[in-house]
Order: C-alpha cells, then sequence, then structure tokens
C-alpha cells in the first residue's frame, strides 16, 4: 500500500488557474499539481480570443465594469468585477514577463498592444497571441512549472474526491486534507495531503453532445465540492458560443468571436443577415443573444448551420491576424478569403460554479477555487467574452497569496487509504459508454439553448435512473476513468437541470419558454444548492 504522499499545496488541474496559483505558491512550499490527462490539455490550451483588460487610452475600468455587468444582466457582484478588473494590468504584467508573447503593432514612438474587440465589449481591450492564446499561455506556464524544483506535476492522475475531516468523522470541525486520486496509467487510487487544496479542473463543456471543450472537462470538480458539501452557484447558466465549426473533419473547432470583432457578418442560408432585426449590436450583441438567434434561426429554416462572412478582409489579413483558424478552415476544404464559413452554437462555459469570494475562498477551509470551477461572482448570468482567462489569474494569483497567509494546519491526521471493498473489474464497460451518450444527447436535447420547465422534469427525471444504476456501478467494479467521468458527468447535469428549475424567469443565457421575461418584480438572486438540501442522491 502506497504511503500518503505529502505537499504544503495540492493544485487539481493543469490550466491557466492551477499553473499560475503553483507558480505563486511555490514561493512559500511545495506543489503537487494532479491532471486527469496530459498536462497541457485543457480548456486554457484552446483558447483563441484572448484576455480582457483595460489598457488604451480611450478605455476604463469603469467602462470594463459597465461592459460586464450589463452582459452578466443583474447577478454580477459589482465588488467583485472590480476587484478582478483593476488587478488585470498587472497580472498581464506577470504573464508577459513570464514569457507570454502578447501581439504587438507598431505605433508612432514605440510597439503597442494590439487589442482585440469581441461581443458585448464597448472598446478594444482583448490581449491576444494571434488567434492561439490559449496555447502560448499554457506553454509558458507550464515551461515556468517544470523549471520550478518545488514543483511536482503528476500527470495522468484524476481527482476521485475530496478527503475532509467531516468525511473522517471528525464532527468538531471541517476541513479539506486534499484528495484520492486515481493513477490511470497503474489503476491505483492514492492518497495526497495537503495543508491547501486548490481546485482548478475547469468547466463541464462535455456534459453537452456538442461543445468547444476537449474531453477532460466533465466537471468534476464540482462534482467533488458538490458532494464534500460546498455550495454550488448558478449552474443554470451554460454559455453557449455561437460559433463552433460544423464539419464532419472538425470536431470541436471553434471560431473566435474576434473574427466577428473584426467585422465578419452572420449570414443565413439565402445569404441574409439576421442579427440586426435581432440587437442594435448586431453581430457584436452579448453572446446569449447571438447564440439564441442562430438557434431561432437554424429551426426556422431547417437548414443544419448558418454562416460567416469575413471573405472582404482578403487572405493576407486573415493569415496573418487568425493563422489558427484560417488553416483549420483550410484543412477542411474551406478558404475563409474566398469562402462562407458554416458554423453552429455549441456548449462552451459554465458560468456557475464552486461558491467563492474573490480569493478564492470556498465555504470548507483548506479548500480554494479557481477559475471556470468557480463562481466568484464576475460572470452573473452571461460571461463577457474573455473575462475567464483574466478571472483565472487574477484569482489563482490572489488565492495562492490568501493560502500563503492562511499558513499550514497546525496538528498531523492520519488519513486511511482508499477502501477498495470487494470491487472486481468491471465487466461490461458498454454500460458506461451508452450512458455517456445517453447523458449527452438528453442535455443538448432538453437543457440546451431554449429550455421548457416539462423537458427540463423530464431531463431531471431521467437522469435520477442514471445516477441510480451508475451508482450500483460504481460501488460493484473498480474504478476507472470512464466511470469517474461519467458520475461527475450525471451529477453536474443534475445541478444544471435542478438549478434551471429553480429559476422560473428568463435571465442571461437561461432562457424558458415558460417564463419569457425576466422577473424584475424582486431582487435578483442567486441559485445556490449544496449536497444537504436537495433530491440529488450521492
Ligand atoms: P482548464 O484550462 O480547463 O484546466 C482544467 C484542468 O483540470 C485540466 O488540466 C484538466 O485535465 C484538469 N482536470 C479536470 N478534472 C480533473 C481531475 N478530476 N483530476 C485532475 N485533473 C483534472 N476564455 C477567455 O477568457 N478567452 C478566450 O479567448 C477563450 N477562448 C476559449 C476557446 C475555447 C475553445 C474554449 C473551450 C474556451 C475558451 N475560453 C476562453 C474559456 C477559457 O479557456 C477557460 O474558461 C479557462 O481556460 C479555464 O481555465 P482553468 O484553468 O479554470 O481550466
Ligand atoms: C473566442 O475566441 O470566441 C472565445 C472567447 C471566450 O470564450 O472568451
Amino acid at each position: 500500500m502506497e504511503s500518503p504522499k505529502q505537499f504544503d499545496f495540492l493544485v487539481l488541474g493543469s490550466g491557466l488557474a492551477g499553473l499560475f496559483y503553483a507558480l505563486e505558491a511555490s514561493k512559500a512550499g511545495t506543489v503537487a499539481i494532479l491532471t486527469k490527462g496530459r498536462a497541457q490539455e485543457s480548456n486554457t490550451l484552446h483558447a483563441q480570443g484572448g484576455v480582457a483588460c483595460v489598457a488604451s487610452a480611450t478605455d476604463t475600468f469603469d467602462l470594463h465594469v459597465q461592459d460586464t455587468l450589463v452582459s452578466g444582466s443583474g447577478l454580477c457582484k459589482e465588488e467583485v468585477v472590480r476587484g478582478i478588473i483593476e488587478d488585470g494590468p498587472d497580472r498581464i504584467r506577470d504573464l508577459a514577463r513570464l514569457g507570454v508573447r502578447f501581439t504587438t503593432r507598431p505605433g508612432e514612438e514605440r510597439e503597442l498592444w494590439d487589442l482585440g474587440k469581441e461581443g458585448g465589449h464597448s472598446r478594444r481591450r482583448i490581449f491576444h497571441v494571434d488567434d492561439a492564446t490559449g496555447k502560448e499561455i499554457e506553454q509558458v506556464l507550464l515551461q515556468a512549472v517544470c523549471l520550478n524544483p518545488r514543483i511536482q506535476v503528476f500527470e495522468r492522475y484524476q481527482a476521485v474526491d475530496l478527503i475532509t475531516l467531516g468525511k473522517l468523522g471528525y464532527s468538531a470541525e471541517n476541513r479539506c486534507m486534499g484528495c484520492y486520486a486515481l493513477d490511470r496509467t497503474s489503476g491505483r487510487v492514492e492518497v495526497f495531503c495537503a495543508h491547501h487544496t486548490l481546485l482548478a479542473t475547469g468547466g463541464c463543456g462535455k456534459v453537452y453532445l456538442y461543445t468547444t471543450n476537449p474531453d477532460v472537462a466533465t466537471g468534476d470538480g464540482v462534482a467533488m465540492a458538490f458532494r464534500a458539501g460546498v455550495p454550488i452557484a448558478n449552474m443554470e447558466f451554460i454559455q453557449f458560443h455561437p460559433t463552433c465549426l460544423y464539419h464532419p473533419q472538425a470536431k470541436s473547432f471553434l471560431i473566435s468571436e474576434a473574427l466577428r470583432g473584426e467585422g465578419a457578418l452572420l449570414l443565413n442560408q439565402a445569404g441574409q443577415r439576421f442579427l440586426s432585426g435581432v440587437d442594435p449590436r448586431a453581430e457584436l450583441a452579448p453572446r446569449d443573444i447571438v447564440a439564441r438567434a442562430i438557434d431561432a434561426e437554424i429551426k426556422r429554416s431547417g437548414h443544419p448551420c448558418v454562416y460567416l462572412d469575413i471573405r472582404r478582409k482578403g487572405k493576407e489579413y486573415l493569415q496573418g491576424r487568425f493563422p489558427t483558424i484560417y488553416s483549420a478552415c483550410l484543412r477542411c476544404g474551406i478558404d475563409m478569403a474566398a469562402d462562407l464559413i458554416p458554423v453552429v452554437p455549441a456548449a462552451h462555459y459554465q458560468c456557475g460554479g464552486v461558491v467563492t469570494d474573490i480569493d478564492g475562498r470556498t465555504e470548507l477551509p483548506g479548500l480554494w477555487a479557481s477559475g471556470e470551477v468557480a463562481c466568484t461572482g464576475l460572470h452573473g448570468a452571461n460571461r463577457l467574452a474573455s473575462n475567464s482567462l483574466l478571472e483565472a489569474v487574477v484569482v489563482s494569483y490572489r488565492a495562492a497569496r490568501a493560502s500563503v497567509a492562511a499558513g499550514p494546519l497546525s496538528r498531523k491526521i492520519s488519513i486511511p487509504p482508499w477502501d477498495e471493498g470487494s470491487a472486481a473489474d468491471p465487466d461490461e464497460l458498454v454500460v458506461v459508454a451508452h450512458n455517456w451518450r445517453e447523458v449527452r444527447e438528453l442535455m443538448w436535447d432538453y437543457v440546451g439553448i431554449v429550455r421548457t420547465r416539462k423537458r427540463l422534469r423530464r431531463a431531471g427525471m431521467r437522469l435520477q435512473n442514471l445516477a441510480r444504476e451508475i451508482r450500483e456501478y460504481y460501488w460493484s467494479y473498480r474504478l476507472n476513468a470512464d466511470l469517474i467521468d461519467l458520475r461527475n458527468l450525471v451529477l453536474v447535469a443534475s445541478l444544471i437541470v435542478d438549478s434551471a428549475l429553480e429559476r422560473p424567469e428568463s435571465r442571461g443565457l437561461h432562457y424558458i419558454l415558460d417564463f419569457p421575461k425576466l422577473d424584475d418584480s424582486h431582487p435578483p438572486s442567486d441559485t445556490i444548492l449544496r449536497r444537504s438540501e436537495v433530491s440529488i442522491d450521492e
């Protein structure tokens, strides 16, 4: 039996949130980073547009705050919005110092940042590295982490559940002590202990059949926190990105909103613009509006997609500004300079998550959360484009400082090893594959861009049956990665459905035909779910 691995700080996830926290925390102690796939696989790696941050002479913090509040439709926490936005310039400088080469353009006296524009932003303020911002950030941070002798990265280690004093039977105080993690290579479950644990496991796009997210995005952090009794907020607000490439050869490939920022138009199959009649900001309206308009257009026309038209910018410009997207389209036989780009909406971002303050502090002492897994109050009911990388870097920095300041645990607690019981090797993996498909199809068909109570209730009932079946399977067989993913996926899907049912109004990303309007008869509030208060049985 492996003895527990002990570190000062334990980080679950190796995207921007996890890596940045690790680098900062390592100044005060040892750090373990657990990541369920290869270290670079993450939503961060795929980010295209960039990081929103005030930098130009015509922009102000107030304007960025205002744009964020408008997009968030009454649910943002203004003090958190302001704090994160005002910390932005310092963290951009940190990223640049670490080696991130944000794109610049020649100015009269010196090079200037080439700031991009995206939907809902009233000014140009998107720091980007061409159209592959996330790749550059991920690679630069990973390199820094690998060179840091105080940080150890455990690839193919999947956190299964958090270890808490409460679960260990200490009734007087509860606290996170670390986690159990499956070594996906050996199949063994190991114990990782730490004074402070950061959840940086990203989002849950894989809950839906069509998503821009990579396979690792199965909502593990939200599921683990929920099982540990930590409150989860606003899971009904799932952001659908309006423009994912629609092509049989392209799996989940995003066509960045930055294209629309640079003048791309959205056309229907008849070649007509359809957004100008929907919102005065047309193609640059916030994402919920654009995605719903596309969904309606697809349903109205019966045509499977709509089209982006950026042909007039010409080949030279497009190859220079959007090299990744240009070549990805070309591989599918689409020349952006000559052809229309077929696009559809796809699940993209989880606005809700584990409830934290601006320092990433959760309700459970010793547990912190940052990045897409967390709900700080920045995004409210709809995230403004490129605000998530900003949030991840700012909150991780603050969380690292706050956990260092909180100091180590004063006493030693012995943690029991993972109890495998009499679990046998799974012999019917087809059940897992089938249920995985069923959840994702169900969520796409019943809990998508436009919802109804009837469909939500149906989805809820089906998910309860699936959860029962998976629970039986989970406790009867030895753990494997697919089973852990599926267990989390079903739980997170149920949290989305339950949250959606708890909101009898349409607000931001949550659009429900039974209540098509925003309810302004009382102040808006978050939807908070915690284990002890809901019917989801785990
Ligand atoms: P991630 O980067 O997703 O990292 C999560 C990590 O956790 C991964 O390493 C994963 O393997 C690991 N993990 C998950 N579960 C476990 C587990 N159980 N055990 C161990 N490890 C685990 N936002 C912007 O602001 N600007 C953009 O331009 C932008 N473009 C985007 C484009 C695409 C295609 C996508 C998908 C998202 C985009 N976003 C963008 C959103 C943004 O990329 C993410 O919200 C952000 O990168 C999240 O960072 P993170 O560190 O929280 O999570
Ligand atoms: C994009 O490039 O369109 C994605 C930006 C984001 O999700 O913030």
